[in-house]
């Protein structure tokens, strides 16, 4: 069990979609045709698997939480996503789960869950010559929504000031210095940005919480309910009207071998 367990039905329910814009980006650069085979590492609820589903013959969703994949075969069947093999595994297991090579490995805020040098040398045997690997993550803006701050406030109440970083992922996203894809055979890299704006309500942004791991019901045990209540009536009173505004940057980092 991961601290995702819990957090997996809010993940579910409360994580905004990334952006249709990233879709067609990545459908494009690798002229998916529905015929090839990709792998989502690190699927979650298949936040990128389901959407790419239509573009692929298979899309491997592959994640060592299996709670997370019971929320993925939920929506997988209520949006008609047949074409998706789901495994429970670490992505350290890659190549002992029987995968077929691939021509795209997608990870969605994952990669820094993982042994990434590792990763990416097993990767390099599993990835066609001409595919690529494609990392998506949300990029801290550089001004934050206002009502961030409340959160967190209430957040380093219950958890500690560097909860954030405690009870996240071991390993900053990819393209920071020290970059492992420079030195791995995917070493020539492209990003590209999307914006998005979302609103949420009151209750999608408290249940938006739990869907992190640093807030996930796992990391709060019997502080949860204390928790919600304290961030409820700071956010009510932050903004009465209870409709919180976020422009967000969602990057897709694509590693292809050069
Ligand atoms: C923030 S969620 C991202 C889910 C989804 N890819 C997305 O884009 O929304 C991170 C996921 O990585 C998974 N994960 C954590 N450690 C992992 C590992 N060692 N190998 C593969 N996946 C891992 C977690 O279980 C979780 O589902």
């Amino acid at each position: 069990m991961t601290t995702f367990a819990a957090a997996a039905p809010y993940y579910a329910r409360f994580r905004p979609a990334y952006p249709e814009a990233v879709y067609t980006h990545i459908r494009k650069r690798f002229r998916l045709d529905g015929t090839q085979h990709i792998l989502d590492l690190g699927c979650g609820p298949g936040t990128l698997a389901i959407p790419l589903a239509r573009f692929t013959a298979v899309v491997h969703a592959v994640d060592p939480e299996s709670a997370m994949v019971a929320e993925g075969l939920k929506l997988a069947e209520a949006r008609g996503a047949v074409n998706i093999a789901w495994q429970v595994a670490d992505a350290s297991r890659v190549l002992d789960l029987g995968l077929p090579e691939v021509a795209v490995c997608t990870m969605g805020r994952a990669f820094g869950w993982m042994d990434r040098s590792q990763v990416l040398a097993d990767l390099g045997r599993l990835i066609t010559p001409d595919g690529g690997l494609v990392f998506v993550s949300s990029l801290a803006p550089p001004e934050p929504p206002p009502w961030l701050k409340v959160i967190e406030g209430v957040g380093a109440d219950y958890l500690g000031p560097d909860y954030r970083t405690r009870y996240g992922p071991a390993s900053g996203p990819v393209g920071e210095p020290g970059d492992l894809l420079a030195a791995s055979v995917f070493s020539h890299v492209e990003t590209a940005a999307f914006e998005q704006a979302l609103e949420f309500t009151l209750e999608e942004l408290v249940g938006l919480q739990f869907s992190f791991s640093y807030t996930s019901p796992d990391v709060l045990g019997d502080r949860q309910a204390a928790y919600e209540a304290d961030l409820r009536s700071d956010l009510a009173r932050f903004d009465p009207t209870g409709r919180f505004f976020e422009t967000r940057q969602t990057v897709c980092t694509i590693a292809t071998r050069r």
